[in-house]
């Protein structure tokens, strides 16, 4: 189990920052590295953490520091990778549907780009032939991941070139002479079964001997981690040993040592990360009994589009008798966070904490109902630092451009 922050030090950063308030445990973040880096230590295994969990440069740096390269899915999180100090040989680009140009953008960087459709292929051969090593985003046409909204590798998918379209492929790389260093695979995310990744691995290899140059295969990331006590995680013990086996079955045709690359979003930040908020209003119904808390779906999405579990408890009443409680925000929208879940007695001003609020949580907050997104803040070695403000009302102006004079009453 990781490291897990205290009611005591949640309390204390709620009462010193406010709420609502993401925050995240640097040691959490270094523990889940390193368990998966001790299960593939036997392996010529590289971590690039998937960014789009969570962005906050700080979070990037922290990241940087424990030796993980970083994953990004827009020029924008290359960018802010490239702010954070990442060398650009450890940052890779993963691009999906994106405008040629963002292509051309990463490489003029010089980070990593995995791409995913024959037209941006066909693009890039044109202008720069074997110049510049890539890699190939494939769709393997597996059914993987937690839920269809979070399955990314099935056959009527958008993301990868279809593995069905090898040919086509191979003659767009023949064409142009294309210099392709890598095969990446993304099937989903929350994938506990190891299998789906056994399943990945011998698709690739019937595509291996068709790429002479290749020096790594990248398995991507979907790592499932445990929500509530009980709950199934991937068990990356038996993954390292089931992908040794994998890649031990089918030496590289080529001769040479394929690197494995893999990219963990949630398995790295998920567990780190508490969003902490406040009860503003209890209200009693024959149906419920609502607690409805300062924050909504415009600041943590994931229980409303997902139907994601996220544990919740009151941390101010931690003894309390325990209550059946809908856990509601306050937006116009009906943004039920949990229906009817036991948490210890709860009064207006309590401190409700979510847990798991790491990945994905901040970074798929808006701005709905002209609300302020939440400040941030990271706890590195017991001290916590804040590391993005709350923001306030010149921030929802931000860009917005007055023609009043136009506009005449
Ligand atoms: N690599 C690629 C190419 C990806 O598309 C993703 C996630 C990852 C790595 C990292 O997956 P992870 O290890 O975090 O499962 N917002 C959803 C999850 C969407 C994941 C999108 N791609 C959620 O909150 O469940």
């Amino acid at each position: 189990m990781a490291p897990q922050l205290s009611h005591e030090q949640l309390s204390a950063i709620a009462n010193q920052f406010g709420t609502p308030v993401y925050v995240y445990s640097a040691d959490t973040i270094a523990a889940q590295y390193n368990r998966l880096s001790h299960a593939f230590a036997k392996n010529d295994v590289v971590f690039f953490y998937a960014c789009k969990a969570l962005t906050n440069i700080n979070v990037l740096r922290y990241v940087k520091s424990i030796g993980a390269g970083v994953d990004c899915s827009s020029i924008n999180e290359v960018k802010l990778a490239l702010h954070a100090g990442f060398q650009p040989v450890n940052v890779l680009y993963t691009s999906n549907g994106i405008d040629f140009s963002e292509i051309e953008e990463a490489r003029n960087l010089g980070v990593n780009v995995n791409i995913d459709s024959l037209s941006n292929l066909q693009k890039f051969g044109e202008k720069f032939g074997h110049t510049y090593p890539v890699s190939l985003r494939l769709r393997p046409n597996i059914l993987a991941g937690g839920n269809l909204k979070i399955s990314t590798g099935h056959d009527r998918s958008k993301f990868g070139i279809p593995v069905e379209q090898l040919s086509e492929l191979l003659s767009v790389v023949a064409l142009h002479n294309i210099y392709i260093r890598g095969l990446h695979i993304h099937t989903g995310s929350e994938i506990k079964d190891v299998e789906v990744f056994v399943k990945g691995i011998e698709v690739l290899f019937e595509m291996i001997p068709s790429f002479t140059e290749l020096e790594f295969i990248d398995l991507g990331g979907g790592f499932k981690v445990p929500y509530k006590e009980g709950d199934a995680e991937t068990d990356i013990d038996l993954l390292a040993k089931k992908v040794s086996e994998a890649f031990a079955d089918h030496p590289n045709p080529n001769g040479k040592p394929l690197q494995i690359w893999f990219e963990p979003g949630k398995y790295l930040v998920s567990s780190a990360g508490y969003f902490i908020t406040r009860v503003n209003v209890l209200k009693h119904t024959a149906a419920t009994t609502f607690a409805s808390i300062n924050s909504g779906f415009n600041h943590l999405i994931r229980p409303m589009f997902y139907d994601s579990y996220h544990r919740i408890e009151n941390i101010s009443n931690p003894s309390g008798a325990l209550q059946k409680y809908s856990v509601v925000g306050n937006i116009c929208e009906t943004d039920t966070f949990a229906w009817d879940r036991e948490l210890n007695e709860v009064r207006e001003g309590d401190y409700l904490v979510f847990y798991n609020a790491g990945a994905y949580g901040f970074e798929m907050s808006s701005n709905f109902n002209s609300r302020f997104k939440p400040p941030e803040v990271l706890v590195i070695k017991g001290a916590p630092y804040l590391i993005r403000e709350r923001e306030d009302f010149k921030d929802l102006l931000r860009n917005q451009v007055d023609i009043s004079a136009q506009i005449i009453d």
